[in-house]
């Protein structure tokens, strides 16, 4: 295992200003999200919506690296450049979505085990060959009237941590994401239990499969209510929250905390970010984002409804007020 480098890559992607964005969506998931917009989905649409945004100019300011999935990060920009090397190009690290789903756990409907570990090590060195230098792996739990249970938990922590290692030898910073969804009628203190239990117990099967703590990245959820909840919570008490949490929960070896937006709207993703970056509550990882939809979503609509150009400008919109958030410098007045 190369630590060296694996610890550079890893505080790269979480350099000052500097977070990723995720753009590993499922040939499936992208297809509705196109389809919502009106758009034939299409594996070359998928491409030339993508591209389009990794196209933007100077995206590499707010942008340390890209999560893509198999299908494109073996496409071409429209100038026939391999994605990957476009983006080393303008020093921004390619990354890759190596989880290949979920399926029932242990025939519950209402819990999820992810899968992908079978032929992991060969698809990693493949990757790292195309020019990927770190990875991510899904996980997510879901809270109901009879779940989580422990033991779909701790069989997801174990998934994670066998990921993260086998990534790690070959070359790659390992995103681990057990992702907590906001679906549900839950609290905000409850999502903060379940939270808490998922990364104690990923962070133990962590330590049983050897990985290396400061060359991996911590993907977690924010502590928000579920979705159906009616009582809110605020974006301070979420941001107090959410630290409170993770100060508790995660290792100080890990280099960076690089959260999902799981659904949050824009706004609330960067103020609840930007809110955690203005705390003076001292903490030692960096915390920045890993946002799909945050950083997406406008840039979908304007590229169904607007022009390339608009699309472009929409992303480089949520790029900037994100890019304020780590440095804890947005404001609603930037809006
Ligand atoms: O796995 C989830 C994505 O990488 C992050 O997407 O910010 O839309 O939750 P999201």
């Amino acid at each position: 295992m190369d630590i060296t480098n694996l610890e550079k890559i890893a505080n790269n992607l979480v350099a000052p200003g500097k977070g990723i964005l995720a753009a590993d969506e499922s040939n499936g998931t992208m297809s509705k999200r196109l389809e919502a917009v009106g758009i034939e989905p299409s594996e070359e649409n998928r491409r030339k919506y993508r591209v389009n945004l990794f196209a933007s100019d100077n995206y590499e300011k707010a942008i340390s690296g890209i999560i893509l999935y198999d299908e494109t990060i073996r496409q071409k920009m429209d100038d026939g450049t391999d994605i990957p090397d476009a983006m080393i190009n303008r020093g921004v690290y390619p990354g890759i979505k190596v989880d290949t789903g979920t399926k029932e756990f242990e025939g519950r409907d209402d819990e999820k085990i992810t899968e992908g570990l079978d032929d992991l090590d060969i698809r990693c060195k493949e990757y790292f060959e195309i020019g990927a230098r770190f990875a991510k792996w899904r996980a997510v739990i879901s809270i109901g009237e009879d779940s989580p249970t422990d033991s779909c938990i701790r069989a997801n922590a174990q998934s994670l941590a066998k990921y993260a290692r086998i990534c790690q030898e070959q070359g790659l910073v390992p995103i681990i994401e057990p992702e907590v969804l906001m679906d549900g009628l839950h609290s905000a203190e409850k999502c903060m239990e379940v939270t808490s239990k998922v990364l104690r117990m990923t962070f133990e099967e962590c330590e049983k499969n050897g990985v290396h703590l400061p060359g991996t990245l911590l993907k977690p959820n924010m502590i928000i209510s579920g979705k159906m909840n009616k009582e809110k919570i605020s974006r301070d008490q979420v941001a107090e929250m959410t630290v409170r949490c993770l100060s508790e929960n995660v290792p100080s070896e890990i280099p960076g905390i690089v959260f999902l937006s799981g659904g949050q709207s824009d706004e609330d993703a960067t103020a609840h970010l930007d809110i955690m970056n203005k705390m003076d509550k001292k903490h030692p990882w960096e915390l920045s984002y890993s946002y799909g939809r945050a950083l997406q979503a406008s840039a979908l609509k304007q590229w169904a409804t607007g022009t390339p150009e608009s699309s472009q400008l929409a992303f480089l919109k949520r790029a900037e007020m994100n890019h304020k958030a780590r440095y804890g410098k947005w404001g609603m007045e930037l809006e």
